[in-house]
C-alpha cells in the first residue's frame, strides 16, 4: 500500500470512497453529506493540498483523508476530516496508515495542531486527547465530549479559545 498526496485525477475515487464509508450514516439512497463536503472544500480557500492523501492499493484508491484550514481564535490550526475507508477493506490498517501520514506531514509543515470531532475509542490512539484540557471549545457547546486534539511540535499553550471550522463544514 502507498500513502500517497492527492493528484488531480484521483477526485472521483474519493467520492467513491466516502460514498461507501459513511454509506451506514446516510439516509437510505442518499449519497452521504460527506462526499459532498470533501468537494466544498477542495472548492474553498480552507484546502491544503499537501494535506489531501488517499492510501492506493494495486492502483486502487482504497482510503482518503485530509486536513483542512481552521482557526483556535485568531490561530490558524487544522481540522482533520473526513477519513474513510470502504467497509469492505477496514479493519486492515489503511485508516492508521492514513492518520499517521496526515499527522507526519502536519507536524513536518510547522502547523501547531489537529482538531477533530470523533469517536473517542478510536483517536486517542494516534494521540488525540480532550480539547477541553487546552482551553479549546468546540463551535457547538454538545460537541465538547468527542472533540479532541492531537497537538505537534509547534504547539504553544497561548493557543487556546473557540475552534472554528472552514465554512463547508457550517453548512453542513
Ligand atoms: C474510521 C476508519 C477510517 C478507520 O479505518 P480502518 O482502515 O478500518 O482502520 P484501521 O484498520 O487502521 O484500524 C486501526 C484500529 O482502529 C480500530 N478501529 C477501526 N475503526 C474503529 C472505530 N470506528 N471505532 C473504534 N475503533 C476502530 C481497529 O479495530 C484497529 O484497532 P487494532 O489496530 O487494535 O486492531 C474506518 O473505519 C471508516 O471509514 N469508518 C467509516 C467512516 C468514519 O466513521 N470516519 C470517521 C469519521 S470522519
Amino acid at each position: 500500500m502507498l500513502i500517497r498526496r492527492e493528484n488531480s485525477a484521483d477526485a472521483a475515487a474519493i467520492r467513491a470512497v466516502h460514498t461507501a464509508a459513511f454509506a451506514k450514516t446516510a439516509q437510505p439512497g442518499q449519497v452521504p453529506v460527506e462526499v459532498g463536503l470533501v468537494d466544498a472544500l477542495r472548492a474553498g480557500d480552507a484546502w491544503l493540498p499537501e494535506l489531501s492523501l488517499v492510501a492506493e492499493r494495486d492502483g486502487e484508491v482504497v482510503g482518503h483523508v485530509v486536513c483542512t484550514r481552521g482557526h483556535v481564535a485568531e490561530t490558524p490550526v487544522l481540522a482533520l476530516g473526513p477519513i474513510g475507508v470502504p467497509p469492505e477493506l477496514q479493519g486492515q490498517g489503511i485508516g492508521a496508515a492514513l492518520m499517521h501520514a496526515v499527522l507526519g506531514a502536519a507536524d513536518a509543515l510547522g502547523e501547531p495542531m489537529v482538531v477533530l470531532l470523533g469517536h473517542l475509542d478510536y483517536y486517542p490512539m494516534f494521540g488525540f486527547e480532550p480539547a477541553e484540557k487546552y482551553g479549546i471549545t468546540p463551535p457547538v457547546p454538545d460537541w465538547a465530549s468527542h472533540f479532541q486534539v492531537r497537538t505537534l511540535v509547534t504547539y504553544r499553550p497561548s493557543i487556546r479559545g473557540e475552534f472554528r471550522y472552514a465554512k463547508p463544514f457550517m453548512e453542513l
